[in-house]
């Protein structure tokens, strides 16, 4: 049996497709390349020494979700695949709801023709919203600020009416802080497109001399340095979570959601001084005013990801800063 990720040539997508590989599991990717390069296939394959089926297109191209389902035996469902840039999210906010949702209908129709039962789903802290309280637990209200945010927040509800409706069916909701750093090889990492809405990418550009500064949005926030608090994970261990997760469903039925996060929080300042220190170079910065939508912090409490997936980060920020700096600048 085999196990599909949707968006598996993406930043995490392929992260955790190499450690499925390297933990022996048989993996179909789907992938449309719309935030990725086929180039990184290839170093999938370099990094595990393992190779893999794939399938080109759109999740919500039904004809080649029916051959992908016909042609492969489908176990479970890794689901990665989603547009994610909140900026872009409120320009363009059909498109948002119509790639994430619908195209997250899709797949669970060619699951349900097909017989297929897990899903482990890629959602965000971002549900967390702007009401609750640090650290977050999975038990809190969730809500968004921008369409992206929702989409998350939908697709959580309809994975909670599928596991309602079909008791065999098994759903694991992760939630990701923010992923940052990259494989040890230094072969695979974050490339966004255009200019980075993220601080991690926009960081690299500046220590690599793209940008002449990077912009700190407020440093006025309720926090030990007035700069932005956020939960880092290497994408490693948010690669291992999916494992857990996998592993979890395959003995669980029902939905579960858990965060995937360190419990630890990193200032904007902080992360830009361990990038400086793992890098060796400077990242010159401004103060700038708060961006919209922004909050003061943002850290998980992850007792319930040790408790039911028996997962937990290994990394720290600066293991993060070293191999984003070696996949990065090529240090
Ligand atoms: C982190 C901190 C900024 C850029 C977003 C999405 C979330 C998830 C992760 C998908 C904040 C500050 C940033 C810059 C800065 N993505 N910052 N200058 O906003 O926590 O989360 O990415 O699931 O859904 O909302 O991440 O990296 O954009 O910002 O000062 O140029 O860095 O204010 O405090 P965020 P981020």
């Amino acid at each position: 049996m085999a196990v599909l990720v949707t968006g598996g040539a993406g930043f995490i997508g392929s992260h955790t497709v190499v450690q499925l590989l390297e933990h022996g599991e048989e993996i179909v990717i789907l992938d449309n390349f719309s935030n990725s390069s086929p180039d990184v296939l290839d170093k999938i394959r370099q990094i595990s020494g393992k190779d893999f089926k794939f399938y080109e297109g759109d999740m919500r191209d039904k004809e080649l979700l029916k051959r992908l389902f016909e042609e492969n035996k489908i176990e479970a469902v890794i689901h990665f695949a989603g547009l994610k840039a909140v900026g872009e999210s409120v320009e363009k906010p059909l498109d948002y709801y119509d790639n994430n949702i619908n195209g997250t209908l899709c797949v669970l129709e060619a699951m349900k023709a097909s017989g297929c039962k897990k899903m482990i789903f890629s959602s965000s802290a971002t549900v967390y919203g702007n009401d609750n309280k640090v650290p977050f637990t999975e038990d809190m209200k969730t809500s968004a600020t921008n369409p992206y945010g929702w989409t998350k927040v939908f697709i959580e509800h309809i994975l909670e009416g599928v596991c309602t409706s079909d008791k065999e069916f098994s759903a694991v909701l992760l939630r990701y802080f923010n992923p940052i750093g990259a494989h040890k090889s230094g072969l695979i990492g974050e490339k966004p497109n255009g200019i980075p809405n993220n601080l991690m990418p926009y960081i690299v550009k500046v220590a690599n001399g793209e940008y002449d500064h990077l912009n700190v949005f407020g440093d006025d926030y309720d926090t030990p340095d007035g700069t932005g608090v956020r939960d880092y994970i290497h994408v490693v261990d948010l690669a291992d979570g999916h494992i857990a997760a996998l592993e979890y469903a395959r003995k669980n039925n029902g939905v579960q959601t858990v965060n995937l996060g360190t419990g630890r929080g990193t200032s904007v300042l902080e992360l830009v001084r361990a990038f400086e220190k793992a890098s060796g170079k400077k990242v010159p910065y401004v103060i700038a005013p708060r961006r919209a939508g922004d909050i003061a912090e943002c850290y998980a409490d992850v007792s319930k990801a040790k408790e039911i997936l028996g997962w937990q980060a290994k990394y720290d920020v600066d293991d993060m800063c070293k191999d984003n700096a070696r996949w990065a600048l090529k240090l």
